[in-house]
């Protein structure tokens, strides 16, 4: 299993399936921000990267028509969203359909969008954490695989709940991929299938 991860800024989301067993190969690391600490992380590691700034495309579509192209240039057979901070477009989703996940912190559908732990916050919710789904066109909206959930508490602020998340992503996110890497995790025709079982509602781990 050939993986790419997609990547806009910190990349310890990179580095936690870097540092994962799995048993598929991360073969490069795209990112559309030349800056971005991930490609640090990638180089260290030894893995090709490649920068495409979208500033460079003057369409969301050519941008991403751009990305596909690279992501065929390293035979990719799953992509992964970590922390790649662009809206794709629908053609480009549909091309990797089933094969691309995405990790957003909070506990899907609750919170799509940006800005999750302060509207938890706001809200007063008493659980937060992070959901790996599918990507589909619409943003977030793919199906939910597994969600990591913590407890709030009183004394949480933006800065802990980040923290707390990101450690919850790092737990979960390179097991979802191993599922993919080793077939136990399979999408076939709009239905995701776990151990040859549909799964009809995402797998949980609680903090
Ligand atoms: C994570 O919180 C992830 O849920 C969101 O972007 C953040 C990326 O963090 N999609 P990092 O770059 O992996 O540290």
């Amino acid at each position: 299993m050939r993986i790419a991860v997609l990547v806009s800024g910190h990349g310890s989301n990179l580095q936690a399936l870097l540092d994962a067993k799995l048993s598929g190969e991360i073969v490069g690391v795209l990112s559309n921000r030349s800056n971005a600490y991930a490609l640090e992380r990638a180089k260290q590691a030894n893995i090709d990267t490649a920068v495409i700034s979208h500033q460079d495309f003057p369409t969301r579509e050519s941008f991403d028509a751009r990305m596909h192209q690279q992501l065929l240039t390293w035979h990719v057979d799953l992509v992964v969203l970590a922390g790649f901070m662009r809206i794709l477009t629908p053609d480009f989703v549909k091309k990797w359909e089933g094969r691309m996940l995405n990790i957003h912190p909070s506990l899907l559908p609750a919170y799509k969008g940006m800005h999750t732990h302060q509207r938890v916050l706001n809200t007063g919710d008493r659980l937060h954490g992070c959901t790996v789904h599918f990507v589909t066109a619409e943003l977030d909206a793919g199906q939910a695989i597994a969600q990591a959930i913590l407890s709030v508490s009183s004394h949480d602020t933006i800065e802990t709940l980040a923290q707390r998340v990101h450690q919850l992503e790092h737990f979960i996110y390179p097991q979802v991929v191993q599922y993919f890497c080793s077939k136990q995790l399979i999408w076939n025709n709009h239905q995701v299938y776990l151990n040859n079982q549909p799964l009809l509602k995402p797998i949980r781990f609680l903090d």
